[in-house]
């Protein structure tokens, strides 16, 4: 069975104090026997700390929401895969829509990070998914496989089986209207079909898929009871314990 994975991505925001309070709340409200792997995305500047939380938990793990492409040397600013690892991070986010969009990262420099992020024993999280006029005119499969294909393909299959793919349609980010289950569904299929195509239905059927987009406690049941959701990457909600923690349960629920 494929794990399950729910990734808290708190993008920039809070300050450190309420950051460690959401940690340790969220610790604080898990079962002891959790089938889920938690993930904290938190900002850079936290990350050491969220990791001395979370380390004696055998389930938490600690994501890094971007790196740099290049491997290091003179470029003032950024975070090196190297540095992440060297620190204790298990993964990193590459491909988030809003990197995509607002800081221009083409598929090249992502196809970079993902080169960075193995070399360095990082999990890449892999972000892929369509506008909303991309779904509009029918392309929004072509638009992943494209994503998928120029971003994470160049990998050899022992790499690929590593990676977690995250669905995230743009339309549906922050914008408190999730994807349809059907529609989510109809796209991890598709992207296991790509994977399967490209490597071996052995490996399509290995790698994690998660979806991301407005998921709340509210909508998250009829997504996780998809056949081919191993997850969430959650981002509003993941800022409030009690409803990340509600979301971690209906995943726990949606296993049994
Ligand atoms: P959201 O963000 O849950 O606030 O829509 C998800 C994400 O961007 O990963």
């Amino acid at each position: 069975m494929r794990k399950k994975i729910l990734a808290a991505n708190w993008k920039m925001n809070l300050n450190f104090a309420r950051a460690m309070a959401l940690v340790d709340a969220v610790i604080h409200g898990l079962d002891d026997s959790l089938n889920t792997e938690v993930v904290f995305a938190p900002p850079f500047v936290y990350l050491h700390e969220v990791l001395l939380h979370v380390q004696r938990h055998s389930n938490l793990s600690l994501a890094a929401q971007n790196c740099s492409e290049h491997s290091g040397g003179a470029f003032t600013g950024e975070i090196s895969a190297s540095m992440l690892g060297s620190i204790g991070v298990d993964y990193v986010i590459v491909g988030h829509s809003e990197r995509r969009i607002q800081f221009h990262e083409s598929d090249d420099v992502l196809a970079e990070k993902v080169n960075r992020a193995i070399e360095n024993f990082l999990i890449p999280i892999f972000c892929c998914g369509e506008t909303s006029s991309d779904r509009d005119s029918g392309k929004h499969l072509a638009i992943v496989q494209s994503q998928l294909e120029k971003g994470l393909f160049h990998l050899p299959a022992d790499k690929i089986r590593e990676c977690i793919i995250a669905y995230e349609p743009v339309w549906a980010i922050g914008t408190g209207v999730n994807a349809q289950p059907e529609q989510v569904q109809e796209m991890h299929a598709a992207i296991r079909k790509i994977l399967s195509d490209k490597f071996s239905a052995e490996i399509a059927s290995a790698v994690p898929v998660i979806y991301g987009g407005s998921i709340s406690a509210a909508n998250c049941a009829s997504i996780f009871a998809c056949a081919d959701v191993d997850g969430g990457l959650v981002g509003g909600a993941s800022l409030k314990a009690q409803d990340f923690l509600d979301i971690i349960q209906l995943l726990e629920e949606s296993i049994a």
